[in-house]
């Protein structure tokens, strides 16, 4: 797919998906964009993992409870690192939604989809109750899971305000 055709296709999808694995070179393809992904003073300060585990799905599954958690052939999650080794500056919150953009984006220009899950790890314990489930180090984080698969419905990005509304050329 175009890379602007990717950027207008990529939607948030929490619908089922069709039960039908995530091809392995796909994924690596997946991960490979997120480790790609720029990072402040290249720090790299986020990391991956992919459950494909379908006992381990479903335990997640458990946690956060959507159509699109609980069909997912594989849910990924996303983790920082505080580090601010340089200048005393942190860089973790950035990079990590820089590296789960470039993720939604090679999710979509492989005709996967998924959606970004931030707010939902926040609520209700959801964190500390996959960090236990996943084995988390002390000074990782988890931030976001993005469960994945082929959707079976369609993909709709949500509306944008106007361009003029958002953007300004002087
Ligand atoms: C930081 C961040 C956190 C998000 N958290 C959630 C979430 O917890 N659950 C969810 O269903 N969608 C979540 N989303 C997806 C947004 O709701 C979605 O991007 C927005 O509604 C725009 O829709 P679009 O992605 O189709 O353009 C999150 C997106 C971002 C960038």
């Amino acid at each position: 797919m175009e890379f602007f055709d990717v950027v207008k296709n990529r939607g948030s999808y929490r619908g089922e998906f069709l039960p039908e694995a995530v091809r392995d070179e796909d994924l690596e393809r997946i991960l490979d964009a997120g480790i790609r992904a720029p990072s402040g003073y290249n720090l790299q300060t986020t990391s991956f993992i992919a459950v494909k585990d379908a006992r381990l799905r479903a335990e997640i599954a458990g946690i956060l409870s959507t159509p699109a958690t609980r069909t997912a052939p594989v849910i990924l999650v996303v983790l920082s690192a505080f580090d601010d080794s340089h200048e005393g500056l942190s860089f973790e919150m950035v990079d990590y939604g820089a590296a789960t953009e470039n993720i939604m984006l090679a999710i979509t220009a492989l005709g996967y989809a998924g959606v970004w899950m931030d707010g939902m790890v926040r609520l209700d314990g959801a964190r500390e109750k996959l960090t236990a489930l996943l084995s988390i180090p002390e000074g990782k984080t988890i931030r976001t899971i993005i469960p994945l698969g082929r959707p079976a419905k369609e993909v709709k990005q949500r509306e944008k305000k106007p361009f003029a509304q958002r953007v300004q050329i002087l």
